[in-house]
């Protein structure tokens, strides 16, 4: 069984340094891309204070997110390429950072609890394959650090990943 051990949330390079770590011995070993994104769901979820949804969207086609695991109220099923956060963030290839979803053209409410928005495009060998979706109830909730802490929990679960199949 794995348990998590609980990470100190007073600064947040520990944070993602910590949470890194224990992604990356969570999913050590495995590389079915639907369990490491419901294991790695959990674990954010878990330890990453003020979040109210947490999850990936796949592109099943070149045109459409279709919903894949995630932590939090249930939500859209499919997103199109170049619409709301998730679908820009396919569109841009790059990681959009929304501090104000009311203040985003075309944001998609899935929760209306939701105020502010990180979306990281999941990117293996040029091919975009989906998103990481991050929500928080507070606006402005996600800075700089947390573009870059989420990025890289996002580059371990593609690199842990086999996507042959896929
Ligand atoms: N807000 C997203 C939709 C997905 S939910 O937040 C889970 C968007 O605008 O794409």
């Amino acid at each position: 069984m794995f348990a998590a051990q609980k990470i100190s949330q007073d600064d947040k390079p520990t944070l993602y340094r910590e949470l890194c770590s224990q992604l990356q011995g969570l999913l050590q070993g495995e590389g079915d891309v639907i369990a490491n994104a419901a294991n790695a769901s959990a674990l954010i979820f878990e330890q990453v204070p003020d979040l109210n949804w947490a999850g990936f969207y796949f592109l099943k086609t070149p045109e459409e997110l279709v919903l894949g695991p995630f932590q939090g109220k249930p939500a859209c099923v499919r997103i199109a390429v170049g619409k709301g956060v998730c679908g820009a963030a396919v569109a841009r290839r790059a990681t959009v950072l929304v501090e104000d979803v009311y203040a985003f053209p075309g944001h998609i409410f899935c929760d209306g609890g939701s105020r502010s928005e990180l979306v990281v495009p999941l990117i293996h060998e040029g091919r975009v394959l989906g998103v990481l979706d991050l929500d928080s109830p507070t606006t402005g909730r996600f800075d700089a650090v947390d573009q870059a802490g989420f990025e890289r929990i996002a580059q371990i679960y593609i690199a842990t990943c086999d996507w042959t199949s896929v």
